[in-house]
């Protein structure tokens, strides 16, 4: 993939208010060119926000993490296509990828599968009435998204290099749990920094708090492109 190190950044905009987010995005300037934004702001009139970022130049990941009948994700996703989004997520459920998939045809949106997500664990699946654990149901749902054209998964930084294994070379990978060495966690339990998270094969990193909560935003986002930058060589 021939993308620069500024390109791979996705700052999410996990903020309460298009007022707040209109501001980080002015901090940050040119240094962020790709945000993710996800309930909070999307359902406090982010939606629009995000057609303003999309006209000024700027790409937009929108987690929507969708999931419903086929004909009803189907249309969503049109609707997300006709905004201009780059991303958008869906759960992994194979009629629900295979909706997104007919969704988007013909436009530049690229859907993301969220195979397990990050806060359950085995127990959670099993009381969810799965039989399978959680690293053998984000495996078998990693085939089945490569399978039904779906363009990449959002995943932590540990499973990229299992999961590129199953997906080849041709899905793109997103990896949230990005820290740099000495931010704070926060509630995020498998870390990686942004060097290390592209070495184990993640394409995009998706960070929020070590940026938005720094006290100089534009100098941390500029850091986190210059290790990236490190490993990339561009
Ligand atoms: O602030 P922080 O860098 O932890 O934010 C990570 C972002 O990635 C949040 O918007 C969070 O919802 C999202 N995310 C995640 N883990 C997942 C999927 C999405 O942290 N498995």
């Amino acid at each position: 993939m021939t993308l620069d190190a500024r390109e791979r950044l996705i700052v999410a905009l996990d903020l309460p208010s298009v007022k707040s987010a209109e501001a980080m995005v002015a901090k940050l300037g040119e240094s962020v060119c790709f945000y993710k934004i996800g309930y909070q702001l999307a359902f406090a009139g982010g939606l629009p926000f995000a057609a303003g970022l999309i006209a000024a130049g700027k790409q937009v990941f929108l987690d929507l993490k969708l999931h419903d009948i086929g004909n009803t994700v189907s249309k969503g996703v049109e609707s997300v296509a006709q905004l201009g989004a780059t991303f958008l997520t869906v759960h992994a459920y194979p009629q629900t990828m295979k909706a997104a998939v007919e969704g988007k045809r013909g436009s530049t949106l690229r859907i993301l599968a969220v195979t397990v997500l990050t806060s359950y664990d085995d127990a959670d699946l099993a009381a969810a009435g799965y039989d399978l654990g959680v690293g053998e149901l984000a495996a078998a749902r990693a085939a089945q998204a490569r399978d039904t054209g779906i363009d990449g998964l959002v995943c932590s930084a540990e499973e990229a290099a299992n999961l590129r294994g199953i997906v080849g070379p041709g899905m793109v990978l997103v990896t949230p749990g990005i820290r740099p060495a000495g931010t704070a966690s926060g509630d995020q339990k498998r870390i990686m920094t942004p060097a290390r998270a592209i070495e184990a094969g993640a394409d995009y990193l998706v960070v929020g708090r070590p940026v938005v909560e720094a006290r100089d935003p534009k100098a941390a986002a500029d850091a986190i492109v210059a290790e990236i930058e490190q490993v990339t060589g561009k």
